[in-house]
């Protein structure tokens, strides 16, 4: 049975389309292109290509799920809201839960990305003294208010597009021959695990049916929305990985904790490696503040869905925001971060997402017949195509992500039952 909503007050609608795909391209470029491409690299080769390409067609099948979804019910909270209509309260809770508990780990991954891009320009600062300062001035601007958040992300999102754009067409005078060959040396293996892992850098691209409360007409804006932003996405990670590999070579990305600041560096051109370091920190620093800005809202929404406790489901009386669920995912993200080791954080936040895509495509598919866009075929791929990439994430992302659904599901358990 679905509980009353607590009464805790209603969000402005002042997201427009535009808004809405920077809010999307805003939460997708970040440290996934920047720096888990390097990863990629070494597991996939020249061949990361293809498993950019693969995790982008099941991104746009999960994507096509959800704006079905978002277009039906445009309320805050996204899949947790969707689920707990068409599947069930658990299915809504463990699908908020999940997508907290990853974007905790994406905030972590994103807040350490940018630092250590910015102790590659000015070395003597330690990178965790970095990641914490920067997740906090992140969590402030957040808390004081929609509006600012929503500009300030716009000229960040065109910012690192722009910076993207310079690297391929400045690196595409340097290209190198032989940098394609070997063009897949771990055979499909690699592939696929390439891709599981390079799944990271799409994620984001439902970030605004979070907040889809906040979204000015999102019958039509929200699905819109998520295909400009994952088509503008995929078209730059396919421009700038080609140019990447072209310029250094699988092997040296391989080896680099900035991969496009070293790959722009076989030019001889310092003045590039700085643009592309700042870019890496803009494009970090804009995934972090729409994860704040997302996270806040589906801890919001489930406050006042009596899932968690009422108090994250105040809005702060003067500058609108939900400044206690603000205050506590941004203290969890902060801890997160301090125990951070970035290929298993990157790991264990694309299995959440997985599954979190994966009960947004079952909720999908429970959509009755007058309100679907697509054939149920396209949830039946999303579905098992999310499932199939989990098999090649690391065993270890496996157990982290088990242990984080067992205590949500525990939660859940022990709250019906306090308050039943
Ligand atoms: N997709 C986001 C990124 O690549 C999480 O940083």
């Amino acid at each position: 049975m679905t509980q009353k909503p607590a009464d805790h007050g209603h969000l402005k609608r002042e997201i427009g389309l535009f808004d809405a795909t920077a809010l999307g391209i805003g939460a997708i470029i970040g440290s996934g292109i920047f720096i888990v491409t390097g990863i990629v690299a070494g597991i996939a080769g020249p061949a990361m290509i293809v498993s950019i390409i693969i995790a982008g067609v099941i991104a746009v099948f999960s994507a096509m799920s959800i704006a079905e979804l978002g277009a039906c019910l445009p309320e805050e909270g996204g899949t947790y809201a969707y689920a707990q209509k068409l599947i069930s309260p658990f299915a809504g809770f463990i699908a908020g839960w999940i997508w907290i508990f990853s974007n905790v780990f994406v905030g972590a991954a994103v807040s350490l990305g940018f630092a250590h891009y910015f102790v590659a320009l000015f070395p003597p600062v330690p990178v965790k003294v970095v990641a914490v300062a920067i997740c906090l001035i992140f969590l402030i601007i957040n808390y004081l208010g929609l509006k600012g958040s929503i500009l300030f992300n716009n000229i960040l999102v065109m910012a690192k597009i722009l910076i993207l754009l310079f690297f391929v067409a400045f690196g595409l005078g340097f290209l190198r021959p032989g940098t394609f060959t070997p063009f897949a040396p771990e055979g499909s293996m690699g592939i696929l695990s390439g891709a599981a892992l390079i799944f990271f850098a799409y994620t984001g691209f439902a970030r605004v049916t979070i907040m889809a409360e906040e979204v000015k007409d999102p019958e039509k804006t929200v699905p819109r929305s998520i295909y400009l932003a994952l088509a503008i996405s995929t078209a730059v990670y396919l421009l700038v990985s080609l140019v990447a590999v072209g310029l250094a070579g699988a092997p040296a990305l391989a080896h680099s904790g900035s991969p496009l600041a070293d790959a722009i560096g076989m030019t001889g051109s310092s003045g590039a490696m700085m643009v592309i370091a700042l870019g890496a920190m803009i494009a970090t620093a804009s995934v972090l503040l729409t994860t704040i800005m997302g996270i806040s809202r589906i801890v919001f929404s489930m406050a006042r869905s009596n899932d968690l406790p009422g108090v994250f489901g105040r809005i702060h009386p003067r500058f609108s925001t939900p400044h206690y669920a603000i205050a506590v995912t941004g203290a969890c993200m902060v801890a997160a971060l301090l125990l951070a080791d970035l290929t298993l954080v990157v790991s264990v936040s694309t299995f959440a997402m997985l599954l979190y895509y994966l009960i947004a495509n079952i909720a999908a598919l429970r959509l009755p017949r007058e309100h679907r866009r697509y054939h149920q075929a396209v949830p039946v791929v999303g579905a098992l195509s999310c499932a199939g990439l989990i098999v090649f994430l690391s065993p270890a992302s496996w157990i982290i992500g088990c242990i984080g659904l067992a205590i949500g599901g525990a939660g859940f358990i022990l709250r019906r039952k306090s308050t039943s």
